[in-house]
């Protein structure tokens, strides 16, 4: 058993912070063995709370030194304190203090990549949510928001470039090489969005004037290899800040915005005030060694951290229970840029299959929970889909119930009412409550409740009267620690189409009860409904099409989305019969009414090119895992590549037709039709592979020669990699690995092509790629590609029958542990699945958690994890 089982923290037990800190001055001494930190925190008790005889607690790491501590000048000594575990506490203080508190840290030593660490030799830090309490001692809470000024010394030589959040107010040199800048940031903040970077970067610049003429300097700093790499970055940035003074009415309050590039980070990007530090994942792109995705992942999470500046430090959390206060907001803030800047069909699915594979299966599996948790051991596993995409959909259902210009009215109260406060969700359906004047309190059930609500739709139809009744069954299956639900407010956005395609009605129905029933009238003849369009509400719904009216759907519907999805459906719907097939050992077979439509499909050239890719593009083998009743690993595999090679060769000829018609020569463009042409392409190129015939093989290995973009290199290499010409797959990675070796996030690129190829040997190649010099097992990139590629996309490897993939993942974990809990938590989450598991599997991966379970001192993250998915 674990020798300490972490704390669970509660949201009912919220206390405001008794004492407050109205400035912090801080000073680093950056040096290559240790970096000393003087902290001087003006203190006051906090006049709002009573209690005013409390102890001073300040939250600092236990493995963190404390050199030195005085109050107002008089140095304390051991006998005026106590420290305990993750905490400073001091009696009998007075009202209003300096507190000045030296610590020492070791930069160098931070594996975990939280509070002050390195990233190739750059001083950086990350703090959100618990990791300024490894830098200093200090109310380590988003409610307690101070104004901060900050002076970095370092070598002048290693580390010209020092940074930290606001403006530069002062800098000097002394004789012995060093320098020091320092940096005054006006906004009272949390400990969670102060940074500092201290490197040689090379410097993009830009500027921006904002609507009311503020002249803003724009700086994006990378290492100077990346330098070539930063004009998407600056562009999305600049059309960011335009966006949310158009759409939201919001605008910069700085006069410099800055992005740091940095390659070892456990998340995507961070948005502390003034001095973003983003994964060069998320900032870095250059058509040469970024695929369209990656180009659309950079604009997004510019965007997303740009928003924060609003929906998060202008006004931020009360406590870490409303994360989703300004993620989930920020998430429907970044996707509106996204669909704005380009296709907003294709967002829409590309964000809804992510929300239906993944949010959907964390809903349904043993870590369930609301968008506001009740309860949490470690933060940094609460960075969830949950709170993030399904938080955007409740943001999002709000604008839907609102409409748009009350939505505008209502984030205007809320920004207003709240600036420079920590809030909570509740404030911020406060103020759509008070613009709209409707009552939300049932609506606000999408915050507390955890699991995915199922609707069962039915309908019926009097050609007599030409009256339609839809009738609406809702329900929420139990999640841990909820038993039962109450039924939610939700907006149905509803179409009634009739047989030849013409909408009879399209509106928005509103959902309260348990059961509801919606009756049309004057409806010509018996319509089709298309149901939840747009997918209003993040729900599973059922009505029991016919495979005639989903054809028709897939025609006809005038909500893209919908048109979508209904193809989406027979998809799955036909795949479930042949995963029921292979384990019957029944012949499997395609419905010839799926080929003549998507014959129609391919044919029709006057389809966007995007639409149809997705359109065409079967359910993943995730995606259906997170539909079954119980997984059938091998069953899902099987039937899936059973269509996918069936609709490959019968539909060959048109295959290559559509490759051809998109393969227009054009040079490389990030416009959103030259992406969707290229997805369709190279979709076309895989179902071309997918036959095993030699001469698509030779296409392939032309595309991958010619092309000048990564998107089609990286396409043609994948196919080939996971094909069975061996040969030439060898042939091909050992060329990219070539020519790509000193290009760190493609060689991301190349691991995960590998982790994930389907064919035998799978992990012994993954265990080889391990050790080869281009991996780093502290490098979360490295190993998100390396582990999470083949525990999350080599589905037949890591579910092997013999449990090898289960025992390889808990093995890798139990070594991460120690070195970042972040990283080893996340990469776990392939084994909480196991109660969903067929027997045989399921037992095996429980095996695997109850191993990690009897090992002495896991982390808080992991302990959390594997606890409660043995419960
Ligand atoms: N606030 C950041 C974002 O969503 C995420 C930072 C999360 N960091 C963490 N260690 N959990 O943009
Ligand atoms: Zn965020």
């Amino acid at each position: 058993m674990s020798s300490k089982q972490p704390s669970t923290i509660y949201l009912e037990d919220y206390q405001p912070p008794a004492w407050l800190v109205t400035h912090t001055e801080l000073r680093f001494e950056l040096e290559e063995d240790q970096t000393l930190v003087r902290a001087q925190l003006s203190i006051q008790s906090n006049p709002a709370v009573s209690d005013r005889r409390k102890p001073l607690e300040l939250l600092g790491d236990a493995g963190m030194e404390l050199c030195r501590l005085s109050i107002d000048g008089q140095v304390l000594d051991a006998a005026d304190y106590q420290r305990e575990a993750g905490c400073l506490r001091i009696a009998n203080v007075p009202e209003s203090f300096v507190l000045e508190c030296v610590t020492r840290l070791l930069p160098h030593e931070n594996t975990a990549l939280e509070g002050l660490y390195k990233s190739d030799g750059m001083f950086c830090t990350q703090c959100e949510a618990e990791g300024f309490r490894r830098i200093t001692f200090f109310p380590d809470r988003p409610d307690v928001m101070s104004i901060f000024r900050t002076t970095l010394v370092a070598d002048k030589q290693r580390y010209p470039v020092l940074l930290s959040n606001g403006n530069p107010v002062d800098s000097g040199e002394d004789d012995e090489g060093r320098h020091w800048v320092t940096w005054d940031d006006p906004w009272p903040k949390p400990s969670y969005l102060f940074a500092l970077v201290a490197g040689d970067l090379a410097l993009l610049e830009d500027q921006y004037t904002t609507a009311s003429g503020r002249e803003v300097a724009l700086r994006i700093y990378a290492e100077r290899k990346d330098l070539d790499k930063l004009d998407y970055a600056m562009q999305a940035l600049k059309d960011a800040m335009r966006w949310d003074e158009d759409v939201y009415g919001r605008e910069y309050d700085l006069d410099i915005y800055m992005i740091v590039a940095v390659d070892f980070f456990n998340m995507g990007a961070m948005e502390n005030k003034g001095l973003n530090i983003f994964n060069t994942s998320c900032v870095l792109a250059h058509p040469q060694t970024t695929t369209d995705q990656g180009f659309q992942r950079v604009e997004g999470v510019v965007a997303h951290e740009y928003f924060h500046n609003w929906s998060g430090n202008r006004v931020t959390c009360r406590d870490w229970f409303q994360l989703s206060l300004k993620e989930g907001f920020t998430v429907f803030r970044d996707a509106e840029f996204s669909a704005d800047m380009n296709s907003r069909t294709v967002k829409r699915i590309e964000d809804v299959t992510l929300l239906r594979t993944a949010q959907f299966a964390e809903d349904g599996g043993p870590m369930a929970h609301p968008v506001r948790p009740e309860s949490y051991m470690e933060i940094s596993n609460f960075y969830t889909l949950t709170v993030y995409e399904k938080g955007a959909e409740v943001v999002r259902m709000l604008h839907t119930l609102l409409g748009p210009e009350l939505f505008r009215q209502g984030s205007d109260l809320y920004f207003e009412r709240h600036d420079g406060q920590a809030v909570t969700t509740d404030d911020f359906v406060a103020a759509m409550e008070t613009v709209s004047g409707r009552d939300l309190s049932q609506f606000k059930r999408w915050y507390s409740q955890a699991g995915t609500p199922r609707l069962q739709v039915s309908d019926s139809f009097d050609a007599a009267t030409g009256c339609y009744q839809l009738k609406v069954r809702q329900s929420c299956p139990p999640s841990p620690g909820q038993e039962h639900k109450q039924p939610y407010h939700l907006p149905l956005a509803v179409g009634l189409l009739a047989e030849d395609g013409r909408e009879l009605f399209a509106g928005l129905l509103e959902l309260t009860e348990e059961e509801q029933v919606f009756r049309f009238d004057n409806i010509s003849e018996r319509p089709v409904p298309s149901l939840l369009r747009g997918f209003s509400a993040p729900v599973k719904l059922d009505y029991d099409y016919t495979d005639a009216q989903l054809l028709m759907l897939l025609r006809h519907d005038t909500d893209g989305f919908n048109r979508w999805d209904a193809g989406q459906r027979l998809c799955i719907r036909l795949l479930q019969t042949q995963i029921r097939n292979h384990q019957q050992g029944v012949a499997l077979s395609c419905s010839s009414e799926l080929i003549e439509a998507w014959r129609n499909l391919l044919q029709d050239a006057s389809l966007d090119p995007a639409m149809l890719a997705q359109c065409l593009r079967l359910p993943s083998e995730a995606q259906l895992s997170e539909l079954a009743e119980q997984i059938d690993v091998s069953a899902i595999h099987e039937a899936r590549e059973f269509m996918r090679t069936t609709l490959a060769q019968v539909l060959e000829q048109e295959w290559l037709q559509v490759y051809q018609r998109c393969d227009t020569g054009e040079t490389y463009s990030t416009d959103a039709e030259a992406m969707g042409r290229r997805s369709l392409k190279n979709l076309a190129l895989a179902y071309l592979m997918a036959t095993g015939r030699e001469p698509w093989l030779e296409l392939a290995r032309q595309q991958y020669s010619q092309s000048d973009n990564m998107t089609d290199q990286l396409a043609a290499l994948s196919l080939v990699a996971h094909s069975d010409f061996r040969e030439t797959a060898d042939e091909l990675l050992q060329a990219f690995y070539l020519q790509w070796q000193h290009e760190s996030l493609v060689m991301n690129q190349w691991l995960s092509v590998q982790a994930s190829d389907p064919s035998a040997g799978a992990l012994a190649r993954v265990n080889q790629l391990a050790e080869h010099p281009i991996f780093d097992a502290r490098n979360p990139n490295k190993l998100r590609a390396l582990i999470g590629g083949f525990c999350g996309q080599n589905p037949m490897h890591f579910h092997a029958e013999d449990g090898s993939g289960y025992a390889w993942l808990a093995d890798w974990i139990l070594r991460l542990d120690r070195q970042n809990p972040q990283v080893a938590a996340r990469l776990l989450t392939p084994l909480t699945r196991w109660k969903r598991h067929e027997p045989v599997r399921s037992a095996l991966m429980q095996g695997q958690l109850q191993r990690m379970m009897d090992t002495a001192e896991l982390s808080a993250d992991v302990y959390e994890v594997v606890s409660k998915s043995l419960m």
